[in-house]
């Protein structure tokens, strides 16, 4: 995986209100290329190994929860400084901080569901592309 990707999901709020395709739309918009992508629905073991990290955190409990109540859509996407502008797309964890027109201002619920994921450096992004896609996934 090159420093031009990142990862991305669209998580179960955006998928049960209807907001993939404008999420897609978004995403396409702003110059970035999907490499892969799948619709799929975490179990409680992928969702406590790949949010590991808050594992001590209050809210990680039903951070799992969320993310394992429905289907998502997981995606690689390709576009030069692509962690940091898409970081800058999505908007702030919380929506009610997010930057007008951002993903998260237009589609998020609150902090917890907050619609869509985005890695928060290269080698994360690498990790979480790989815990999602094969390297005969990502086109
Ligand atoms: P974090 O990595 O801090 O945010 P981001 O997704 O913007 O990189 O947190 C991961 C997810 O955990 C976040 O998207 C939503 C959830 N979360 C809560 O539910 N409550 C909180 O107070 C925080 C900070 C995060």
């Amino acid at each position: 995986m090159t420093t031009n990707r990142t990862f991305t999901m669209i998580k179960p709020d955006a998928v049960e209100n209807g907001h993939i395709g404008a999420i897609l739309e978004k995403i396409s918009s702003a110059g970035f290329k999907i490499v892969a992508m799948k619709y799929t629905q975490l179990s409680i073991r992928d969702a406590q190994e790949f949010y590991s990290i808050h594992k001590e955190r209050p809210f990680f409990g039903e951070l799992v929860e969320f993310m394992t109540r429905g289907p998502i859509v997981a995606a690689i996407l390709e576009k030069d400084n692509a962690v940091e502008d898409f970081r800058a797309l999505i908007g702030a964890t919380n929506p009610a901080e997010a930057a007008e027109g951002t993903i998260r201002k237009l589609f998020a619920t609150d902090i917890a569901e907050n619609a869509v994921h985005g890695s928060d450096s290269d080698e994360n992004a690498a990790i979480e592309g790989s815990f999602h896609f094969s390297g005969r996934e990502i086109y």
